[in-house]
């Protein structure tokens, strides 16, 4: 039997070959300690610290023994599916917009072939593969979208002789091509939008595309190499997840698991500044053995350049992207702006690592419509998110007093810097989506198998705590913070969990979920989320699909609806077996919602051949705004 390839691994599973942490049960004491505290409470579970949090914030809501529909949400939930289709709900319709290899100009019409993928020659001239984020912009008249492609499947991309592994500099330019993000005009075609091919506003971003570093950390010693002694000038964006979008109409693109792309082919500098952040060894795709950029034997300061928000605008083709350091440097999921009641720049970020932390940036200076932007995304202080027990909680500014480091160091090791502040380690977070009708915000722990288990790559304690209250977390939850005085620039702020995902059907304790989880909508794992615009929370699910054990009965990857005045949760979309279900946006006119599918399984959506990431837009029937 071979060893695995790293790049079969998922991203999650891949951080634990970085940091091959013991699980010697070291927190077993206060799992114990916890347990025996538990009492069942309607459905949901009162133990420790948690039980303030299910008592106020969930017994309210009702647990229907089925999932019900139409009211405020206008349609009924679509069942499970096991399938390799998309469902949506009766009156709804779907179709796909774009696919990995879908020319986005006509010489690359046909690049794409079943067998073969896409070749190098064209691979920076097609749709990227693994569409995750994405956002719509109206642009003199026409829309365009912006959309992430997170990362690439090497065994799908490359020639079956590579195995996976990319055996030359053109299947590492291929494979580097493919991610990144794309902006794509997109016009109605009456049956849901078609790309526009060849418009003026299309354009590719990848690992190679030439980026400005800005705010405090550009230039520093820190993020000067070899190839770039300036520290200025950085080549690419890559892991590009959730995104995010400015006050002033820019597209924010969130770093994620940047620190697989970097690898050793000689000794390695070595320090926490590598190992909180899991960079080391091999790299996932092998890009050190032919580009020297991504040997941190060579350049050990490279990787202290990527794992940020990078803001494009996607109105100029040939603007220039800007990395935005103040926002600090960790697995961005995605980026959430507000505009705080007293006129700073509020954006809520998580750091997608089981352990890792919840994070704010307030800028110093105030937003007004229309008026300067310079500064807002450079010029603030970033915080990190610390919940107690009694539903309250508080902003920790990073700053060298709270932290002992310098400025720009608390923005290269942001990780360490929340730490030493004393944040609260989460149950990985993954987006955060801000109520447009209400001064709240909803961040989905997507979940945590180490919760309990073992400390995060830090040494950071992670037993369980009140906003991540069940060890061995597989489910995952949303939680829900107000700030103070309706003002999302206030320091402190109360807290309630949403939802807590679970298995009503297997279990009868916490892992059953809460009260408004029930049979009729369960499912594992939010991760995506996005408010419409009427207020409902729409949750997508990146989970287990296998449909068996403690998974049962929750079928494919889904995307949900709940409202946040009810609790309720209906289930308006299942993907095919396989994918996850990742990216939301609407059209100008709400009529049509864009729908990123990433790694399906079979031949989806082609029906023969590889399957292929697609962007699905889904529409009412009648005609309808939906969102
Ligand atoms: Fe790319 Fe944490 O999701
Ligand atoms: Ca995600
Ligand atoms: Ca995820």
């Amino acid at each position: 039997m071979g060893k695995t390839p790293l790049s079969d691994l998922s991203w999650d599973d891949f951080d634990e070959t970085r940091d091959p942490r013991p699980a010697d049960n070291q927190f077993d004491a206060v799992v114990e300690q916890a347990i025996s505290r538990r009492g069942f409470l309607g459905g949901a579970l009162a133990f420790g610290s948690g039980a303030a949090a299910f008592g106020a914030g969930l017994t309210g809501f009702a647990k229907p023994a089925q999932a019900v529909g139409f009211g405020r949400f206008g349609f009924l939930p679509v069942d499970i599916a096991t399938d390799y289709e998309v469902h949506v709900p009766d009156g709804f319709r779907s179709d796909v917009l774009v696919r990995w290899g879908d020319a986005l100009w006509s010489d690359a019409e046909g690049a794409y072939s079943p067998d073969g993928g896409v070749p190098a020659s064209l691979s920076d001239r097609v749709f990227g593969e693994n569409t995750d984020g994405m956002e719509l912009f109206e642009v003199d008249g026409k829309q365009l979208i912006a959309v992430n492609s997170e990362y690439v499947n090497p065994k799908i991309n490359l020639p079956a002789a590579s195995d996976g592994t990319p055996q030359n500099a053109e299947e590492v330019q291929l494979l580097k091509n493919l991610q990144g993000v794309t902006v794509m005009e997109v016009a109605n075609a009456g049956q849901g939008f078609n790309v526009v091919v060849d418009s003026a506003y299309n354009r590719r971003i990848t690992h190679e595309t030439e980026m400005t570093l800005a705010g405090p950390l550009a230039g520093h010693a820190l993020v000067q190499t070899k190839a770039d002694p300036s520290g200025l000038m950085v080549k690419g964006t890559m892991n590009n997840c959730g995104s995010g979008r400015t006050l002033w109409d820019t597209y924010l693109t969130c770093e994620e698991n940047f620190n697989g792309y970097f690898g050793a082919t000689g000794d390695q500098p070595q320090g926490e500044g590598y190992t909180r952040y899991g960079i080391g060894g091999q790299s996932r795709y092998a890009y050190e053995k032919f580009d020297a950029r991504y040997d941190i034997s060579q350049e050990p300061n490279e990787p202290h350049r990527h794992g940020f928000v990078t803001e494009i605008d996607p109105a100029d083709p040939t603007s220039v992207p800007v990395k935005r350091t103040a926002l600090g440097r960790f697995k961005h999921e995605n980026a959430e702006m507000v505009h705080a009641k007293d006129g700073r720049v509020v954006v809520y970020l998580g750091d997608d690592e089981r352990g890792e932390y919840l994070y704010r940036y307030v800028s110093n200076g105030i937003y007004t419509e229309g008026g300067a932007t310079d500064g807002l995304l450079d010029d603030g202080t970033l915080y990190v998110a610390k919940f107690n027990a009694d539903q309250t909680g508080a902003w920790l500014p990073l700053t060298p007093e709270t932290t002992g480091m310098e400025p720009a160091e608390i923005l290269c090791f942001t990780r360490m810097a929340a730490s030493a502040a004393g944040g609260t380690t989460m149950d990985r977070p993954e987006w955060v989506a801000a109520n447009p009708l209400k001064v709240e915000a909803y961040c989905a722990l997507t979940n945590n198998k180490n919760r309990g288990v073992k400390p995060n790559a830090g040494g950071d304690d992670t037993s369980v705590n009140a906003v991540n209250p069940r060890e061995t977390n597989n489910y995952g939850q949303i939680l829900r913070w107000t700030p103070a005085g309706e003002n999302h620039a206030a320091d402190v702020f109360t807290w309630d969990l949403y939802v807590m995902a679970g298995n009503p059907e297997v279990y009868d304790n916490a892992y059953a979920g809460s009260d408004n989880v029930n049979v009729g909508n369960m499912f594992n794992s939010p991760d995506g989320m996005q408010f419409s615009s009427d207020g409902l929370l729409w949750i997508q699910t990146d989970g287990n699909y296998k449909n068996e054990g403690d998974f049962a009965g929750m079928g494919n990857n889904q995307m949900l609806v709940g409202d946040p005045e009810t609790g309720e949760i209906i289930r308006f979309m299942t993907v095919p077996y396989g994918a996850e279900v990742t990216g939301l946006c609407w059209s100008a006119d709400k009529t049509v919602a864009f729908v990123g599918i990433q790694h399906p399984g079979g031949s989806w959506p082609d029906g023969a051949g590889k399957p292929r990431s697609s962007v699905v837009s889904v529409w009412r029937e009648d005609g309808a705004a939906f969102g």
